[in-house]
């Protein structure tokens, strides 16, 4: 795997560095600067009103599955003609953003942080003085092993915590197919309905201000040099690969914040794997960064009250994303489905519309969910969404990372800088309790037999990884070797038009 990786690397730094290609390895920056400062850049030629859209029965259904919220399929006819070309002439018209490559965008990979450099905002860290050492951490493409040694020393911060002992969802955690834990309130089953903690947040402080959020990089596309900063829910197996990309972003003044070692449905795995999920990602998060982030959101927005208890134990508060409070339709653009090749660009984008009128009638600000691990969801949102939203006069909207919409500075996103306490879970669950003491003294126990072979390191050993339950699925179940191979074609791709 490693030698894949380097392999990959070779390539992407070779076609970075050749000159003639210049001018396309900037192009990503170039366009978010153009999106954030040109605001009036989309030129929508069938005129600007967002079309009312029907609204399938989509309270039951979970971010990961069909049929889509908000947006019609079944008669193309109504749909918006595609028409819509962002000024930028390095993103591709609307109607163009399928699930086949756009050649335009090139991966950046110019930055290389420099060890020790100062933080981004006052009172941060200075970043680490060593470089990642990857052979401390498992598998990448797997899911957190849960035998390794420091598994105990996590599994103790539950202590002195009431965390639900709720069953783990089958079934791939959709609702139709658990309709027990979808009936059962006290669970509190985001997914199923809505349901939030008091802890959870969901929408941003003042109206028309847009929690602006990118899930599941860093990616060889993740837009970091723009004029408005974000908050980024990156992966931690894509961290590994990518680690200086997740550090430019952060220096930049994004957020950055935690989606898990390997993007898993939480509802569907034990207590021990999501720890194992959590305490991995956060594990590298401060070896990359130097500052363990305070906040994450749950792959899928898949959280119930054991889950959410489990992270906040761990000093993660929970972020997901708005829903329409009458609909229960999810702020969520569907972006990825363009690449799923479940939508168009046109489709995605009468969505996302729908999103910012219904935006107008919250009392509150709202956040949107978009993602930075492909090219097209990018493009998306570099040309489309943002440029939009930023040239939208009435109302106008303003653009921000999550923290700071919630009116905190920066330094509050971080366990290390922040001066306040993360709230107290209190919940609904009427059942029992986990005994924290129990499973810290079993996986004690397991780790006693199972490293009778003295592999004090654990590193790669991930043969137990993977719950079963909860595999495959999603387009968004994160494959790195998608976003390598992505990288490789797109540099091909130009290398060959030259
Ligand atoms: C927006 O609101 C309308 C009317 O309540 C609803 O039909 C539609 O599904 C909503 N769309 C989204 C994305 O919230
Ligand atoms: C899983 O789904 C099946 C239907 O496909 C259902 O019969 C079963 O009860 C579900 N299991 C749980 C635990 O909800
Ligand atoms: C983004 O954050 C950086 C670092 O804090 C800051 O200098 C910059 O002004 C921010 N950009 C915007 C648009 O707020
Ligand atoms: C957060 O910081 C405190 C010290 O301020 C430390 O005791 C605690 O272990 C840290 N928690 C995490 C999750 O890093
Ligand atoms: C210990 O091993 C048992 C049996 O394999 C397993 O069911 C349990 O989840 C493990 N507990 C921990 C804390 O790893």
């Amino acid at each position: 795997m490693l030698s894949y990786f380097l392999i990959v690397v070779g390539l992407l730094s070779t076609a970075s560095c050749h000159s003639n290609h210049h001018h396309h390895a900037i192009a990503l920056a170039r366009s978010v600067v153009a999106a954030a400062s040109s605001a009036s850049s989309v030129s929508v030629a069938s005129g600007q009103t967002p079309a009312a859209v029907a609204n399938p029965t989509a309270s039951l259904v979970g971010p990961s599955a069909p049929p889509l919220s908000g947006v019609n399929t079944a008669t193309t006819s109504q749909l918006p003609d595609a028409t819509l070309t962002a000024t930028d002439p390095n993103i591709p018209p609307l109607s163009d953003l399928t699930s086949g490559l756009p050649s335009s965008v090139t991966p950046i990979f110019t930055f290389t942080a420099q060890l020790g450099a100062p933080g981004p905002f006052p009172g941060a860290p200075p970043l680490p003085t060593t470089t990642l050492d990857r052979s401390k951490y498992p598998s990448p493409t797997q899911n957190a092993p849960t035998d390794h040694p420091l598994m105990s020393e996590w599994l103790k911060e539950l202590e002195g915590h009431q965390i639900p002992d709720i069953p783990p969802n089958t079934n791939n955690s959709e609702c139709a197919l658990n309709p027990e834990a979808a009936r059962d309130a006290s669970r509190c089953w985001w997914t199923c309905g809505g349901c939030t903690n008091p802890t959870d947040i969901v929408t941003c402080n003042d109206k028309d201000t847009w929690g602006l959020t990118f899930d599941d990089g860093p990616s060889p596309f993740t837009p970091t040099e723009e004029n408005l900063n974000a908050t980024f829910f990156a992966i931690a197996g894509n961290i590994y690969w990518f680690n200086e990309i997740a550090v430019e972003a952060y220096l930049q003044g994004h957020q950055l914040a935690l989606h898990t070692w390997h993007h898993q449905y939480m509802t569907t795995l034990t207590t021990e794997e999501v720890v194992a999920e959590i305490g991995f990602a956060r594990m590298m998060m401060k070896d990359v960064f130097g500052v363990t982030p305070s906040y994450w959101r749950p792959p899928y927005g898949d959280v119930d009250e054991r889950v959410r208890a489990i992270a906040l134990a761990m000093g993660m508060q929970t972020i997901i994303w708005t829903r329409n409070p009458s609909t229960l339709d999810q702020f969520d653009t569907n972006d990825w489905r363009i690449p799923a090749g479940q939508v168009t660009g046109p489709q995605a984008f009468q969505q996302f519309e729908a999103i910012l009128t219904n935006a107008s009638v919250l009392n509150t600000g709202f956040i949107v969910l978009e993602h930075d691990l492909y090219p097209q969801t990018v493009d998306f949102a570099v040309g489309y969404t943002l440029p939009t939203a930023l040239a939208s006069t009435n109302p106008t909207f303003t653009l921000k990372p999550v923290i700071e919409c919630l009116h905190l500075p920066m330094s509050e996103a971080y366990n290390e800088t922040r001066t306040q306490p993360l709230p107290q879970f209190v919940t609904s669950w009427h059942g029992e309790f986990i005994n924290v003491a129990e499973i810290v003294t079993q996986s004690n126990s397991n780790l006693t037999t199972s490293s009778s072979g003295g592999d004090g390191d654990g590193s790669g050993s991930s043969s137990e990884g993977s719950s079963g339950s909860s595999s495959g699925s999603s387009p968004l179940s994160v494959s790195l070797s998608n976003v390598i191979l992505a990288a490789v074609v797109s540099i091909l791709a130009v290398a060959l038009k030259s």
